[in-house]
């Protein structure tokens, strides 16, 4: 298993280019499966959860081609609608494919996805919207078996809480029903708009992506498309931070500076410089005189979960109280104890971790246990003394695009290590 080593201590200067967002990208890739037709994707991060994503592709019935970040899907047919338990539980964004299998074949067996690291993640908000749409569910040996022979029809979904991914899945769902669907308490991220856009270039008809209330128009049959994936947020976000916690002078380029209000706005409460110098990048000076803000996860337009974990490395480096509340998921602070490792002072409890700050922090062995974890390891270990070594880095190479060469080029101390 991989590890990353890293000497704090540098501050990070120069550009990071920010890479297609993989939270985009992996439903516009289940989208492929909505018609017979080529559908060209364009910037697409080179991470481990696309590549799980087309391996499930390709098992379903589609021909791949990759070229560096593009990437064309072809299904003529769909030869098996399944996702196997081997692929779902190392990817729970498999569940993108129930939505677009129902829809275009009339059923899918997916299987259930199981444990999660951050929390339990059910699917039952995906499941409840297909039944409004007429699908008939049952669920039997871990697998979820969706049927609907004679198509779905379009319904008002009101979704108990809002759900990224499930939002998603039900629009590709709802494209190619008879009549008209609604979906209320939709997700408003930017990559259900993202997704939107695609459907609508593939002839889908809808209204409200990005706000809560998405009307959608179902069409018979969708067609080829060619799109380009957004710039993804929470890398450029994690890159923000880098800038800011190293005291450095770093150009996120390539970014939606739009996408990122809700970080920036804290960063500037926390004394951090951020300009905008042209419409697709920032700016982020650091100071040696970081304040303590405190910060509530929220659906966006709110402070994403997915930069939680990076924003409480920041507030170790803080001067006072920071109280961190996650409201998204229940159990997304597994970084606390590795970073009260290298000497931060963080007390959890319940949904809120209390940081204290600033500590100085000093290189240890720690472990990766998600995602979006193993970036604050990686952002706590940049402004570390001494060395730090992060064992089980395949967790950050399923979201992060070439992170290590990225940050090396802005002047970080970091190497992967076998
Ligand atoms: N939820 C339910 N039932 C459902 C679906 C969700 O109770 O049927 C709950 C979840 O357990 C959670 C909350 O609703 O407590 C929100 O979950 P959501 O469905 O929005 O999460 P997701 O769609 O599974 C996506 C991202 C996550 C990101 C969350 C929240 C993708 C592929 N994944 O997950 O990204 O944290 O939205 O913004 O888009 C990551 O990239 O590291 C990551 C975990």
């Amino acid at each position: 298993m991989d590890k990353f080593v890293i000497t704090g201590g540098t501050a990070l200067r120069g550009e990071i280019p920010v890479s297609g967002s993989k939270n985009s990208a992996l439903p516009a890739l289940a989208a492929a499966l909505l018609t017979s037709e080529p559908v060209i994707l364009k910037r697409i991060p080179r991470v481990r959860d696309i590549r799980t994503m087309q391996r499930l592709l390709v098992d379903i019935g589609s021909r791949t081609e990759v070229e560096e970040e593009t990437v064309r899907l072809h299904t003529p047919q769909i030869v098996c609608p399944e996702a196997p338990y081997e692929l779902v539980k190392t990817m729970r964004a498999s569940s993108l494919v129930l939505g677009p299998l129902v829809a275009r074949c009339g059923r899918a067996r997916v299987s259930l996805p199981g444990g999660c690291a951050i929390g339990a993640r059910p699917i039952n908000l995906h499941i409840f919207g297909l039944e409004q749409l007429g699908a008939h569910i049952h669920q039997a040996h871990g697998y979820i078996e969706a049927e609907a022979p004679n198509g779905l029809r379009g319904a008002v979904v009101h979704f108990d809480r809002i759900t990224v991914t499930g939002t998603e899945d039900l629009m590709m769902a709802a494209v190619l029903a008879q009549g008209e669907t609604v979906l209320r308490n939709a997700a408003r991220e930017p990559e259900v708009a993202n997704l939107a856009e695609l459907l609508g270039k593939m002839g889908a008809r809808i209204e409200g992506a990005g706000t809560s209330t998405i009307r959608i128009q179902g069409v018979e049959k969708l067609t080829g498309a060619e799109h380009t994936i957004i710039a993804d947020r929470i890398e450029a976000g994690t890159f923000l931070i880098a800038g800011a916690i190293t005291g450095g002078d770093l150009s996120i380029t390539g970014c939606n500076p739009e996408h990122m209000s809700a970080l920036v706005a804290k960063l500037q409460q926390a004394g951090v410089e951020v300009t905008q110098p042209d419409s697709t990048s920032l700016r982020v000076r650091g100071n040696s005189e970081l304040r303590s803000v405190d910060m509530t996860t929220e659906e966006y337009p709110g402070f994403a979960t997915d930069l939680q974990a990076q924003y409480m490395a920041l507030m170790t480096q803080a001067q006072g109280i920071a109280i961190i509340v996650e409201t998204i998921f229940e159990n997304r602070f597994m970084h606390a104890q590795e970073l009260a490792r290298m000497g931060a002072n963080i007390r959890l409890d319940g949904k809120q971790a209390i940081v204290a700050g600033p500590r100085e922090l000093t290189g240890a062995g720690v472990i990766a246990s998600d995602l979006r974890a193993s970036a604050s390891l990686v952002l706590a270990a940049l402004v570390a003394r001494g060395e730090t070594v992060i064992d089980r880095v395949y967790h950050i190479d399923r979201g992060y695009e070439k992170i290590e060469s990225k940050l090396a080029r802005a002047g970080a101390k970091i190497r992967r290590v076998e």
